[in-house]
């Protein structure tokens, strides 16, 4: 036994407490724990066994740090096997996170008690996995509906215990006193016999209802699944579950598991696992504790400042709109309760729910209705004279140590802080829309932002559930400043020959959630055109959105002009060829002399997403961003990276650092030179053969 495993008697029965903080995942030492502990029950005399987990939680599953490491054994299925075989019967106390590999000890377990609140569920998939210790195949031999099993497989969406109870995968459920409960029951079946309980030894018949129903399924798993392949694989197992012994069946699930956990889509995935744990940690130099913030200000109700009052209110902390007129207050309201009032109707709101969220919300035209704030975030339009009157008057009327935070996407917040008397007090907080949706908060830690209000940012993104990065001030910060050279390059390969859908197409087809041009016309090409102006683009740059601002200035805007790089149906949206868009293209393409050629996608994929490594590597060299894994997160959660592919970093990593900086190379010495500055760092980790992941471990602040 291991320390990570206790024995404990109650009378005739023996408790395996498994503590291994924080979640208890199942590592090496504890799974030879349970083993020896098992024994170790039988030998003191027990007559039946209960397992638990210390600290309120059974076990969140495998320990994912020891994947693509060489497996110490005993491993997880033969730990599970051990259980199921035990010749005394073992109770489940199910209360916390029962993931994964907890799960499935669970399923091996002979009684299942749960607490209602537990969380129950099969997350593998997430990671880029099945359950790989008999989960696809004991859990269909639990549960009487194989809806419920390929559900859960497939969707790695925990049940409560709650709803575990209904669909049959524990037996019963307490609100309190799980523990005591399961050793209630472990007395009561004792004496018991237990042979139909070792879910192994139960045999599953494939009848014609059910393989329709996993037929049914199959396109929607695949279509959800956007290109990641485990979901399908771990249905496949579990439909193995009704066609093949068990044995077979277990065979089928570990070579698939094998062969999961050491593919590139697994891998990304549990780098982005760990990346999103370290965004949301402060940076080593941060000390202190965050600020109390109790009541949060918000100027702005437009698009921005509306979302991000929601996400506010939705985390029961009451908010201050601040608008200059009464009339846009009543706008503003009015779209807030609208967006709520569709959560009605899709079920994930209640009527009394958005009332409790409308009651959060005070509306008001004068500042100095946001002296009583803790926290006060602009949202106003994203100009610097704006922004700066803004934090001026902010300045004049928010209490002492109340955080102020702007949601500028691209301005110097240094300039912004500059025009308060405590530029200490004041960050970025860059929200993404629609705010109340989209999970990215990129917090910006100005030049004096002092470390309490950085923690109460950090705070504050843990509270209203969005997943932090932290950037330093430079234009665009993290993710928007990398979007230039990716949208650059999208639009050169248009001039050189691809039409936008192509573009659009290969980059879906890579995994985007949309292509650049869709997203363009999405957001109003009128956005790109002014914001072009105003920054006074050299001659260079300003060639490749010719026909962009042309498009702008025929009148097609993009989504809500009918028309722009497509032409949208008004009734479905379905996009097609704008076929003015198509002649505009290519009357610019002659007027700048450009000989078309073919383009093929990979090239779409190489010139896209090697511009975004190689600017998110410039990011990085410039201290932008702390660690190029916190890249990642911001393009997961900010922009629809596919996230089965890490992230714009970790896939430059997995194509190769010496193949992207040497394509990056070619480049910047082609025709189109003068569009690539190689970033030196990218230059020299390719050089040096050291890894990003490497880079991060060494120098993340
Ligand atoms: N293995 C190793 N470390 C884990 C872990 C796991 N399964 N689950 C969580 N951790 C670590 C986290 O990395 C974090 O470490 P850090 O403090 O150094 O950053 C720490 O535990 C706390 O985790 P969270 O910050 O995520 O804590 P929360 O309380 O917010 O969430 C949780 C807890 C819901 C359990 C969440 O951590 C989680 O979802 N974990 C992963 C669960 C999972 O995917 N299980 C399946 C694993 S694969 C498997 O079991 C294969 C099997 O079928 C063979």
């Amino acid at each position: 036994m291991t320390q990570s495993v206790g024995l404990e008697m109650r009378d005739n029965v023996a408790i395996l407490w498994i503590d291994n903080p924080p979640v208890n995942a199942l590592s090496h030492h504890v799974r030879a724990g349970i083993v020896t502990g098992l024994e170790k029950a039988s030998d003191a005399g027990a007559k039946a066994i209960v397992l638990a987990g210390k600290g309120g939680t059974f076990i969140a599953g495998a320990d994912i740090k020891e994947f693509g490491k060489p497996l110490q054994e005993p491993g997880l299925p033969s730990v599970c096997d051990t259980i199921e075989a035990t010749a005394l019967p073992v109770v489940a106390a199910v209360e916390g996170n029962t993931l994964g590999g907890g799960l499935e000890v669970a399923l091996s377990c002979h009684y299942r008690v749960a607490n209602a609140k537990a969380k129950l569920g099969l997350p593998e998939v997430n990671l880029g996995l099945l359950p790989g210790a008999g989960g696809t195949q004991r859990l269909p031999r639990l549960l009487q509906n194989p809806v419920e099993s390929i559900t859960m497989v497939s969707s790695g969406r925990p049940v409560s215990g709650a709803k575990a109870a209904e669909i049959g995968l524990v037996d019963k459920t307490v609100d309190s006193g799980t523990v005591e409960a399961a050793v209630a029951l472990a007395n009561e079946i004792a004496e018991q016999d237990f042979e139909n309980r070792r879910l192994s030894r139960v045999t599953l018949e494939m009848t014609d209802a059910i393989a329709a129903g996993f037929d049914a399924a199959m396109p929607t798993i695949a279509r959800k699944a956007k290109g990641a392949i485990a979901p399908i694989r771990a249905t496949e197992c579990v439909r193995a579950a009704y066609e093949i012994p068990f044995n077979e069946g277990m065979k089928k699930e570990r070579a698939t598991f094998m062969e999961l956990v050491v593919s590139d889509q697994s891998k990304a995935l549990r780098h982005i696992f760990f990346a999103e744990r370290a965004s949301a940690k402060p940076p080593k130099d941060v000390k202190g504790d965050p600020r109390v913030v109790k009541k949060v200000g918000i100027i702005g109700a437009g698009t921005m400042g509306g979302g991000i009052a929601m996400t506010y209110a939705e985390a029961g902390i009451p908010v201050t709109v601040l608008e200059m007129t009464e009339d846009a207050l009543d706008r503003g309201f009015a779209t807030m309760e609208k967006n709520w009032a569709r959560g009605i109707k899709s079920g994930r709101i209640t009527k009394e729910g958005v009332a409790e969220r409308m009651a959060r919300l005070e509306r008001t035209t004068s500042y100095d209705d946001l002296a009583d704030c803790d926290l006060i975030v602009e949202a106003v339009f994203e100009t610097m004279a704006i922004k700066k009157e803004v934090f001026g008057k902010l300045d004049a009327v928010a209490k002492k140590g109340a955080v102020l935070a702007t949601n500028t996407s691209y301005l110097d917040i240094n300039e912004i802080a500059a025009e308060t008397s405590r530029p200490a007090d004041v960050l970025g907080m860059h929200y993404f829309s629609p705010a109340n949706i989209m999970p990215l908060l990129e917090i910006v830690r100005a030049d004096e932002t002092a470390d309490d209000a950085l923690l109460t940012a950090l705070e504050m993104a843990k509270k209203t559930r969005k997943t932090p990065a932290i950037a330093r001030v430079g234009h665009g910060f993290i993710g928007n400043r990398m979007l230039t050279p990716y949208l650059r390059q999208a639009n050169l390969l248009v001039l050189e020959g691809a039409s936008p859908d192509q573009v659009d197409k290969a980059l879906t087809d890579f995994g985007w959630a949309m292509g650049p041009f869709a997203v363009s016309d999405l957001a109003g090409l009128d956005i790109g055109y002014k914001s072009r102006q105003d920054q006074k683009l050299d001659e260079h740059e300003s060639r490749i959105y010719t026909a962009a601002d042309r498009l702008v200035e025929a009148g097609f805007l993009g989504q809500k002009s009918g028309a722009g790089f497509y032409t949208y149906d008004p009734e479905t949206r379905a996009r097609s060829e704008n076929s003015e868009a198509t002649r505009i293209v290519s009357e610019v393409r002659s007027e700048l002399g450009i000989n078309t050629r073919e383009i093929s996608d990979e090239e779409i994929v190489e010139r896209t997403q090697f511009a975004l490594a190689n600017e998110g590597a410039h990011v990085l060299g410039e201290g932008v961003a702390a660690r190029a894994s916190d890249i990642d997160v911001v393009y997961n959660y900010g922009y629809g990276y596919p996230r089965w592919r890490g992230g714009p970093m970790h896939y430059a990593e997995s194509v190769g650092l010496k193949t992207v900086a040497a394509k990056i190379s070619e480049w910047s010495d082609g025709a189109g030179g003068v569009h690539w500055t190689p970033s030196d760092l990218l230059m020299e980790l390719a050089e040096s053969g050291q890894s990003l992941a490497d880079w991060d471990k060494e120098n993340a602040s």
